[in-house]
C-alpha cells in the first residue's frame, strides 16, 4: 500500500506542476493578446476611460449649463455623429472649429441659438457671431432644428470628450460610416477583453476538472492492482490504452473537423468577396514627388487653382504642367523633381499621374453638386489632403458611404426660393426630423445610377 500511495503523490505533484506550468502560459497568452488589442485600437484614448471619469470631468467642465447623466451624454453622442461629426471634432479643426472647451467660450444662452440657427445670429450682428463666421471664411453652418434639450445634450457630450487626444483620422471630417466604425471598434476591443478572461477562466477550470478524473481514475486503478480476485477480462479493461485511432476513425469526429473546415473556408471566402473593389487606403506612389502638404498646406494654395474643375463640373480636374509652371518656371528650377515637369512639356506627353479615386463606371457623381451647391469641404470626402505628403483614398467611396451621407446631411436650403414650398411641406409632415439630401430624393437609384 505504502508504494501505491507514493506513486499517486508523485502523480498529484507532476498534475500539479502541469497545471502551474499551462496557466501561466494562458495567462501571458492572454495579456498578449490584450496588449496586441490595444496598440491596434485605434483610438487609444478609449482605453482606461472609465464612464466613471467622464460622468466626474463633466459637470466641472461644463460649469452648471448641463446635465453630465450618462444617457444625456449618449443621446449627445449620437446627435453629435449625425449632424455635427462631417464638420466637427471635439479637440480638432475639421471644416468648422474644434468644439471643445466651447461651454468655457461662450454661454449656454448664445450656443442654442448658433445652432438653431447661426446665420440669423451672424445678421443680428452678435460681435462673436461675426468674428468666428469671418474667420472660418464665411462658411455657413446649416441650422438644426434640434430642442433645447438636445442641445444641452450634445454640448455635455462635447464636455465629456474634451482633452481627449484623438487620432486625426478617427471622427475627422468622416462620413457616418467612418464614425460607427470607429465606435464599433473600441466597444469590440473592451468586450473581447474580458472575454478573454471568461476564456483563460474557463480553461484553468477545465485542466483542473481533467487533472482531478485522472488523479482519481489512477488511484482506482492503482487499488484495483491490488486485488487479487480479477479475471483475465477485468483486468484487461482496467489496462486498456487510450485509442487516439479509435478517435480518429470516429465518423463524428471526422465529420465535425470537416464542417468546421468548410465553415472557415466560407467565412474567408466571404470576407474576401466583401473586399472585392474596396480601395480605401490606396496610395500609390506618384511619378513626381508632389506634396499636398507642401503646396496646399504650407503654402496654403487653394485647392481650385489647380483642380479648376472643381466648383464647376462633374469632374475635379488634374492640373496639367502648365499650372505648375505658373511658379516652378522659378521656383526651385534645379530640383530633379522639377524637371520631371519641364521633360514632360518638352516631350509635350503628359505627367502620368496615377488615379486614387475611381468610381465604377455604373455610378453617377458630381463634384459641383457637393462642393457649389451642397457646400461641402474637399476634407470631408478627401480627408486631411492638406497633410497628406502622398494623396490616399480617405473615403471606402462605396454605395454605403453615399447614402449614409445623404441620409444624414441636412440639405442646405438657405436663401434658395426653390426650396421653400418643399421644405414648408416637410416641416408640416414631420417637422422634427431635418430636411435632409435623402428627403429630396438622394436616396432614389436614379440619382446616381445611369
Ligand atoms: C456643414 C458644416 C457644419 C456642421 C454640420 C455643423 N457645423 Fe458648427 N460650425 C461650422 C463652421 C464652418 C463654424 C464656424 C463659424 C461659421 O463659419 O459660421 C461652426 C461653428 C460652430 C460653433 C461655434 C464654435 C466656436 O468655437 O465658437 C459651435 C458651438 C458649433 N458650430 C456647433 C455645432 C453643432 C453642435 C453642430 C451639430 C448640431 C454643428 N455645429 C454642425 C460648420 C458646421
Ligand atoms: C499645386 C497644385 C495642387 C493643389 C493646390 C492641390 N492639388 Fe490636389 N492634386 C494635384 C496633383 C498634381 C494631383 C495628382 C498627383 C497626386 O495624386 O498627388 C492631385 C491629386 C489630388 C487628389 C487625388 C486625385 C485622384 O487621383 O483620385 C485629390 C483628392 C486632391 N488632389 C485633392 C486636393 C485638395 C482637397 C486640395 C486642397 C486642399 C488640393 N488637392 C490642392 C495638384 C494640386
Ligand atoms: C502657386 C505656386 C506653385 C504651384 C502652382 C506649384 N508649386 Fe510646387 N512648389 C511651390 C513652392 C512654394 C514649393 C516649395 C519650394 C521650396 O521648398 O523652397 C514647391 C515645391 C515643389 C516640389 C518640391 C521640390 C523639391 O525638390 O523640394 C515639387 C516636386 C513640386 N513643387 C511639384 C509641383 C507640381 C508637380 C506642380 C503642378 C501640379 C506644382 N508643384 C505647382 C509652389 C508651387
Ligand atoms: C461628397 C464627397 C466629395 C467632396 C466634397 C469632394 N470630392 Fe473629390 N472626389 C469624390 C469622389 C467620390 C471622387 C471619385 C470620382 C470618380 O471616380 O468619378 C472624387 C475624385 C476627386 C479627384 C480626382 C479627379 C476626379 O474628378 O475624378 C480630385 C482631384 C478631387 N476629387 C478633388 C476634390 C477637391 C479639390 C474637392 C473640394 C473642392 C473635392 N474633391 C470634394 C468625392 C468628393
Ligand atoms: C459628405 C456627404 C456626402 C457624401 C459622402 C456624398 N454626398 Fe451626394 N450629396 C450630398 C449633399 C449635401 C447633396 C445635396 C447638394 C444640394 O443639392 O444641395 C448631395 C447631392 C447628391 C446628388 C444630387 C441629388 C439630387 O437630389 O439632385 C447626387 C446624384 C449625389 N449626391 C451623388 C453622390 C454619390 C454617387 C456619392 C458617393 C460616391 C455621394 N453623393 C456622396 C452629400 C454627400
Ligand atoms: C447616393 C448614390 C447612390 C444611390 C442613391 C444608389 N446607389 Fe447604387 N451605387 C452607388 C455607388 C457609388 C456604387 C459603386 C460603389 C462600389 O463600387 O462599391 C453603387 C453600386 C451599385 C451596384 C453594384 C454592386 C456593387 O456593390 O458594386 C448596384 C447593383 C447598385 N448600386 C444598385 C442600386 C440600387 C438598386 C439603388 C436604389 C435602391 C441604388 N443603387 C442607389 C451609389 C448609389
Amino acid at each position: 500500500m505504502d508504494s501505491i500511495r507514493l506513486r499517486s503523490l508523485s502523480r498529484l505533484f507532476l498534475a500539479l506542476l502541469l497545471f502551474f506550468v499551462s496557466f501561466g502560459s494562458a495567462v501571458a497568452q492572454g495579456a498578449a493578446t490584450a496588449a496586441g488589442e490595444v496598440g491596434s485600437s485605434k483610438n487609444p484614448s478609449e482605453v482606461g476611460v472609465t464612464p466613471g471619469t467622464v460622468a466626474a470631468a463633466a459637470p466641472a467642465a461644463a460649469a452648471g449649463a448641463t446635465t453630465a447623466d450618462p444617457a444625456a451624454i449618449a443621446a449627445g453622442d449620437a446627435l453629435f455623429k449625425g449632424n455635427c461629426a462631417q464638420c466637427h471634432a471635439v479637440n480638432d479643426v475639421v471644416v468648422g472649429p474644434a468644439l471643445g472647451g466651447i461651454t468655457k467660450r461662450r454661454p449656454m444662452s448664445w450656443i442654442i441659438p448658433w445652432i438653431k440657427n447661426s446665420s440669423k445670429l451672424v445678421a443680428s450682428g452678435d460681435d462673436y457671431a461675426v468674428k468666428i463666421y469671418n474667420q472660418y471664411q464665411k462658411q455657413q453652418m446649416p441650422s438644426f432644428q434640434l430642442s433645447d434639450a438636445e442641445i444641452t445634450s450634445i454640448v455635455a457630450y462635447i464636455t465629456s470628450e474634451e482633452g481627449k487626444t484623438t487620432v486625426p483620422t478617427g471622427i475627422a471630417a468622416g462620413a457616418g460610416a467612418t464614425t460607427v466604425v470607429d465606435g464599433t471598434d473600441a466597444a469590440n476591443g473592451e468586450a473581447s477583453s474580458s472575454m478573454n478572461i471568461l476564456l483563460i477562466v474557463l480553461v484553468v477550470v477545465l485542466i483542473v476538472l481533467v487533472v482531478t478524473l485522472v488523479i482519481i481514475a489512477n488511484i482506482m486503478k492503482d487499488v484495483l492492482r491490488g486485488r487479487k480476485d480479477l479475471d483475465g477480462r477485468d483486468v484487461e479493461q482496467m489496462e486498456q490504452r487510450f485509442d487516439f485511432s479509435k478517435i480518429y476513425k470516429s465518423t463524428a469526429v471526422r465529420g465535425i473537423v470537416g464542417a468546421v473546415f468548410v465553415l472557415a473556408v466560407l467565412y474567408e471566402t466571404i470576407q474576401g468577396a466583401m473586399g472585392v473593389g474596396l480601395t480605401q487606403g490606396y496610395q500609390p506612389t506618384q511619378p513626381i514627388a508632389f506634396s499636398h502638404k507642401l503646396h496646399a498646406g504650407e503654402n496654403q494654395i487653394n485647392c481650385a487653382y489647380c483642380h479648376t474643375s472643381v466648383y464647376k463640373a462633374k469632374s475635379a480636374n488634374i492640373p496639367s504642367p502648365n499650372i505648375c509652371m505658373n511658379c516652378h518656371s522659378q521656383i526651385k528650377t534645379e530640383s530633379p523633381e522639377i524637371k520631371k515637369i519641364y521633360r514632360a512639356i518638352e516631350r509635350k506627353q503628359p505627367i502620368q499621374w496615377v488615379r486614387v479615386h475611381n468610381l465604377p463606371d455604373l455610378a453617377y457623381f458630381n463634384h459641383s453638386q457637393h462642393t457649389q451647391v451642397g457646400g461641402l469641404e474637399c476634407q470631408t470626402c478627401h480627408g486631411p489632403i492638406q497633410n497628406m505628403e502622398v494623396v490616399y483614398q480617405y473615403s471606402a467611396l462605396t454605395m454605403g458611404w453615399c447614402i449614409n451621407c445623404h441620409r444624414e446631411t441636412p440639405l442646405n436650403t438657405k436663401g434658395n426660393g426653390y426650396y421653400d414650398n418643399l421644405v414648408k411641406l416637410h416641416d408640416t409632415k414631420n417637422g422634427a426630423v431635418p430636411f435632409t439630401v435623402s428627403s429630396n430624393g438622394g436616396t432614389e437609384c436614379s440619382k446616381c445610377h445611369y
